[in-house]
């Protein structure tokens, strides 16, 4: 049985492909990643921002600079990162001048500071609001040396009737297994919200400076598999897909790095979120700047071939575009104008059976 909501979904879900291939088209950025501060209140093993020194904020000035910028797309999308963002002394007027602008704000957070956490996001009518958690309680407190369970669900009590698009972020990593994984989610369905799920990666931002790894390679230590407990497409594909890509068979191009910026603490401005590969700094240059130079441009071109890492909030996206390129386009084409990578694997087929799935699946 077809339910009406999946019209809706494929709607908005076709809108956002438009969207997405209109700013890969132009090359504007639709998505600025702020790492706002390298300040941290947890000590987590897969994460290694807590310990980094010095404490850099990025100044509230800059983050005007980028809102006035014109190589920004139309209704952009900030995520409000760090380190732990809330402690960036100046976050209330961080937030008070995003929310003054037309752009989509996500503030992601460690859950810790509940009642600030609860303050900030009530104020500055922000929508959508990340927190992470990483497995059961003993196992939470082991991979990020503080167990925010209780003041998690503070915050969601808290702000569960404000309309607001709250999701735990769950990292898989090797210190928890699929148990933790099916705790966490039962327990967003407990309190309401939603959930996403990355894989955790030596390659991480937060790894670029000692690069101590829980891992020695990614196909050495394969993280075990929740595809099977995932109802969104692409984080069902996310996912799955890992032991592929790990062990080498799985090229997909790189185009999240055209359309997102990530912007750390020093004024960076970064080429992604997996490679320690600066492109310019907002102490210097102005994000459009930067973004149309020469060296970014040929950097854009060079890195489309990198699938050197599998981090969700990039490969999530290049997953959403292979797909939609593989559905729309034969794959001759495709690997004419891109080059020979492998759209069937998460082409048109997986997105049909995608699409059926949503027509007629219960929610
Ligand atoms: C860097 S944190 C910043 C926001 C906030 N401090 C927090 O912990 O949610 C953003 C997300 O990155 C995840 N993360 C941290 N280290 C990672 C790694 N090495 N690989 C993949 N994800 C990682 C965290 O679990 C968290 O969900
Ligand atoms: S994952 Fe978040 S909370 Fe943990 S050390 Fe990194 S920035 Fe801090
Ligand atoms: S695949 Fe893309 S996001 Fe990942 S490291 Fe390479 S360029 Fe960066």
């Amino acid at each position: 049985m077809i339910r009406p909501q999946s019209f809706q979904l494929i709607f908005a879900e076709v809108r956002q492909y438009l969207r997405d291939l209109n700013s890969l088209k132009r090359h504007k950025i639709q998505t600025v990643t702020l790492f706002i501060t390298n300040r941290c209140n947890s000590r987590c093993i897969i994460c290694d921002i807590w310990r980094q020194k010095p404490k850099v904020d990025l100044p509230i000035e800059r983050i005007k600079n980028i809102l006035e910028d014109k190589i920004l797309s139309n209704k952009p999308h900030f995520v409000v990162t760090g380190g732990e963002a809330v402690l960036h002394p100046k976050i209330d007027q961080i937030l008070s001048l995003l929310s003054d602008h037309d752009v989509d704000i996500t503030l992601l957070s460690n859950a810790i500071l509940a009642d600030k956490i609860v303050k900030l996001v009530k104020e500055f009518k922000i929508r959508n609001l990340g927190l992470s958690l990483d497995g059961k309680p003993n196992v939470n407190r082991k991979i990020r040396g503080f167990d925010q369970n209780k003041t998690l669900r503070k915050i969601i009590t808290e702000l569960k009737d404000d309309e607001i698009n709250i999701w735990i972020n769950y990292t898989i990593c090797p210190l928890n297994t699929r148990e933790d994984f099916m705790w966490v989610k039962n327990l967003t369905k407990k309190m309401g919200v939603g959930f996403t799920a990355g894989i955790y990666s030596d390659k991480f931002i937060g790894k670029f400076q000692r690069g101590n790894k829980l891992s020695e390679s990614p196909s050495s230590k394969l993280p075990y598999d929740i595809s099977d407990l995932i109802k969104s497409p692409y984080l069902r594909l996310l996912t799955g897909s890992y032991k592929l890509w790990a062990s080498g068979n799985l090229r997909l191009p790189c185009f999240s790095i055209h359309t997102k910026a990530t912007i750390l603490p020093d004024g960076k401005v970064n080429l992604c979120e997996g490679k320690n590969v600066s492109l310019g700094n907002l102490h210097e240059q102005k994000l459009g700047e930067i973004w149309n130079s020469i060296r970014t441009i040929k950097l854009h071109k060079d890195y489309i071939d990198c699938n050197d890492c599998w981090v969700s909030c990039h490969r999530l996206f290049d997953l959403r575009i292979v797909m939609a390129l593989g559905f729309i386009v034969p794959t001759p084409f495709l690997n004419k104008f891109f080059g020979p990578y492998d759209w069937e694997k998460v082409g048109s087929f997986r997105l049909i059976g995608e699409l059926i799935r949503r027509l007629t699946q219960p929610t």
